[in-house]
């Protein structure tokens, strides 16, 4: 398979990409930062193909379009994501630029993400959309805490749902995930979830979507989220 995933310089994207390219598939690694240390050149293996992009900079879409041509897409991974708040979450420290900043990644994003690779998607028999979203953002679990990050993955849920409906015409398929806590830089140490037993998980659940299952919310172990 032709699998993109954003995000992929560190935490869960980068065992998505190693893990997917040792299997066989043609990974498109991205990196916001042009010239990141991504591990070395062979970083993920040679079958790993990494591009600059920020998710949130629509000219960076458009130069990433041009890079990848007529190349089809079967797998696009909305992964990059931030978590600005994260331990200093009172609601007094939150700053209109954390929301500006956390709606540009993990929303706004996800859309320019999705808009700037339908050409790419379309040219695959079924083209499949992954946004890694989280339970944090379930509107029936809204626990307290994370106002930001909470809202900006509930929106991310809320795009991926209406996305499924409109994109199934054609043939394109949209699944929403949970990654589970993950021990990674924004999980941190305590979390409990190895990063390659999440990757795992989550190909399993990327390898099962389907038109039959668009509009899924599915936690990385394949047991279902509520909305
Ligand atoms: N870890 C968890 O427990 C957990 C739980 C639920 C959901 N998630 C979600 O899983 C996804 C991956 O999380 P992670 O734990 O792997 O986080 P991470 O270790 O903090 O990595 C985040 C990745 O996103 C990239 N990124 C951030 N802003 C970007 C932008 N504007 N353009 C392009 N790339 C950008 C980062 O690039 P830089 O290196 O340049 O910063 C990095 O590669 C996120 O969407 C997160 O919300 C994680």
């Amino acid at each position: 398979m032709d699998i993109l995933i954003t995000g992929a310089n560190r935490g869960i994207g980068r065992e998505l990409a190693t893990r997917l390219a040792a299997r066989g598939d043609r990974v498109i690694a991205t990196t916001r930062a042009a010239g990141a240390d991504v591990g070395g050149a062979d970083a993920g293996g040679p079958d790993v193909d990494w591009q600059t992009l920020d998710v949130s900079d629509a000219a960076s879409h458009r130069a990433l379009s041009v890079r990848i041509g007529a190349r089809p897409l079967d797998l696009v991974v909305c992964n990059a994501g931030v978590y600005l708040e994260k331990g200093r979450d009172r609601p007094e420290a939150l700053t209109p630029e954390m929301w500006q900043k956390t709606f540009a990644t993990n929303v706004t994003g996800v859309f320019l993400t999705v808009q700037a690779l339908l050409p790419a998607l379309g040219r695959a028999n079924v083209g499949k959309i992954a946004i890694i979203a989280s339970a944090m953002g379930s509107q029936s679990r809204a626990s307290g805490g994370s106002w930001i990050y909470r809202a900006s993955k509930a929106a991310a849920i809320n795009l991926g749902r209406n996305m499924a409906v409109d994109l199934a015409g054609r043939g394109i398929a949209v699944g929403i995930y949970h990654p589970g806590w993950v021990r990674t830089g924004m999980g941190g140490p305590e979390a409990p979830v190895r990063p390659g037993d999440s990757a795992v998980g989550l190909i399993e659940r990327f390898d099962a979507l389907s038109m039959a299952t668009t509009g899924c919310f599915e936690s990385y172990d394949g047991t279902p989220v509520a909305f």
